[in-house]
């Protein structure tokens, strides 16, 4: 199975809204699973199809998997989410540190509910709906956002972002750099 490269804030399809898939056939298996093994290969726990230049909404999440268990791939439970939807969310916003692997090395601050319903499409597109809190709601929020083109480096109060600009800067003119020498043809093997 193949390992997708994942682009980088500033690349424009991280921007794009994803849409809808109609289908599970061979070819998105053949996507889910390229996508959940270069999550696993970066050692994150969520990506969306954006990340890797597709623009459908699926994303894969595994919160489970344990890096220092003595057999790691056994403790892996990979979720799929097709379509999906918070179709219900709490009141109280909690914070936490974020991460994503389209942004190496930043990390800020991000306020969301605590506890989502999320209902969505399975990988054999059986729809289904589920109860999420703590890491888990975190992690299908943070992907849900990037189906929309939405980064959380977006929901960093002002200061911080402020702070954050010269990084992001440089990272915003490097993919653009990328983009424009690669063409847009996603996904791409490596
Ligand atoms: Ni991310």
């Amino acid at each position: 199975m193949a390992r997708l490269k994942i682009i980088n804030y500033g690349h424009p399809l991280l921007r794009e809204k994803a849409l809808d898939i109609k289908k599970v056939g061979s070819r998105e298996r053949a996507l889910i699973a390229a996508m959940a093994e270069t999550m696993y290969a970066a050692r994150g726990i969520g990506l969306a199809a954006n990340q890797v230049g597709v623009l459908e909404r699926i994303f894969v999440v595994d919160v489970d998997q344990d890096r220092d268990a003595p057999n790691e791939t056994l403790s892996r439970r990979l979720r799929v989410f097709i379509n999906p939807e918070i179709i219900e969310e709490s009141h109280e916003d909690e914070p936490f540190t974020e991460g994503c692997l389209s942004i190496p090395g930043i990390e800020g601050e991000v306020y969301r509910p605590k506890a989502i319903r999320i209902a969505a499409r399975d990988e054999n597109f059986e729809p289904f709906v589920a109860d999420a809190d703590q890491l888990l709601a975190r992690v299908i929020q943070h992907e849900l956002d990037h189906l929309n083109g939405v980064l959380f480096v977006d929901r960093l109060p002002a200061l911080r972002r402020r702070l954050l600009a010269g990084k992001l800067g440089r990272m915003r003119r490097e993919s653009l750099a990328e983009f424009e020498a690669l063409g847009p043809v996603y996904p791409i093997e490596v």
